[in-house]
């Protein structure tokens, strides 16, 4: 038997991507338009934020940001700290990940899993949530451990230039000539602002569809307490830098993104995580009113198993009062009723505050022509 000539193989880093996109069988009727997946749980580490970190820490060792034996400091709670936890163990980068109360005994497993040093963060920013005083405790470690790195995902434009280089272009080629729109959920506008990017300079035509929590401000509003984790932020994020690019946004409730996540499950087989079950809810909204001959693609944004202590247990629901119903037609009940927050987001929408990146101190906002220009 001859043996096949020796080939190299690809390293962590490179297995990130490509993800498959499925259709869905059962949530949509006949006259409706193709719902299709892309599955980010196929990434590595599990999620979509596999692309920004991948992305952000090749940039920084390529520029002498990131050397040898150096640390990675960031603000996360979830599935980015996940994924440079992942990253920083297979090449052998310290890594603090600055979180706060609201992460979840699954998260913390999985970043310890890693190696991660875990910070704690417990004051409340002037928003209620804890984004800002995290991101302000890691720009302050930063400068106080020589060696480190910030990747600062909140601020850093390189955030959606991966999403543009690598989701966009893969979606658009694998949902082809029928796609009618595109459904995402937004926090850092990682993925929203690089996939709208791309979407309006390829297939103009394709709706581009913005998906907040009810409770968090990224499209303005009254801000209180949501449960939905992964979505949501107190201001526009400069990730999302152009309003105009997307069609129309919605904010869901937690019961809405609760309940998909769960019908996502039980009726399609996918088990995904709570933001994906917030687009879903709006993509299906989309299908429902799109007719048969089109697609709507939606981002699956993580694999569900982090969430099988919330989302797929029904005593931690009933806890939280929400729903454990998770039938198709329940979901596409509430999918009808769904209105849009927004069908002009550029003129309804802007919640940027341009100084908060200099007042939290980011690194990115110190040297903002660095990587601005990349892939625009
Ligand atoms: C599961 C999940 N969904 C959605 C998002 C939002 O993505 P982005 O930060 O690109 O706006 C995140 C971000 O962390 C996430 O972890």
């Amino acid at each position: 038997m001859r043996l096949a000539r020796s080939t190299t193989l690809p390293e962590l880093f490179d297995a990130v991507g490509d993800t498959p996109v499925v259709r869905l069988r059962n949530l949509t009727a006949a006259h409706e338009a193709e719902l299709v997946v892309k599955l980010e749980g196929a990434n590595p580490g599990g999620s979509l934020k596999d692309r920004p970190a991948s992305h952000i820490i090749r940039h920084a060792e390529r520029t002498g940001a990131l050397r040898p034996g150096g640390t990675i400091i960031e603000s996360s709670s979830g599935n980015f700290g996940i994924a440079l936890a992942m990253f920083g163990a297979s090449r052998g980068y310290r890594v603090i990940a600055v979180v706060d109360p609201k992460l979840t005994a699954t998260n913390r497993a999985l970043l310890r899993a890693f190696g991660a040093e875990i910070i704690v963060v417990d004051e409340q920013d002037d928003s209620g949530s804890y984004h800002k005083t995290r991101i302000f405790l890691a720009n302050q470690l930063h400068r106080q451990i020589a060696g480190s790195f910030r990747p600062d995902q909140c601020f850093n434009p390189l955030n959606s230039e991966a999403h543009l280089r690598s989701t966009a272009a893969e979606l658009l080629d694998q949902a082809g000539p029928e796609l009618a729109a595109v459904v995402c959920t937004v926090s850092t506008g990682g993925h929203l602002g690089g996939i709208a990017r791309s979407v309006k300079q390829r297939a103009p035509h394709v709706r581009v569809i913005g998906v907040d929590v009810d409770g968090s401000t990224v499209f303005g509003g009254r801000p209180h307490a949501y449960l939905t984790p992964g979505v949501g932020l107190s201001w526009t994020p400069v990730n999302l830098d152009d309003l105009s690019l997307v069609d129309e946004v919605y904010k869901v409730t937690d019961e809405d993104a609760y309940r998909a996540c769960r019908t996502l499950a039980r009726t399609e087989g996918i088990l995904a995580g709570v933001s994906t079950g917030a687009a879903l809810t709006v993509a299906l909204a989309a299908a429902m009113r799109t007719p048969a001959g089109r697609r709507v693609a939606v981002l699956a944004s993580d694999r569900g198993e982090r969430y099988l202590n919330t989302a797929f247990d029904d005593e931690w629901l009933r806890a939280n009062t929400l729903t454990t119903e998770c039938t198709a037609a329940g979901l596409r009940a509430r999918a009808g009723r769904l209105t849009p927050y927004s069908t002009d987001p550029a003129a309804d929408c802007g919640n940027y505050l341009p100084q908060l990146a200099e007042q939290l101190d980011s690194p990115t906002a110190r040297q903002p022509r660095a990587n601005a220009e990349v892939g625009r």
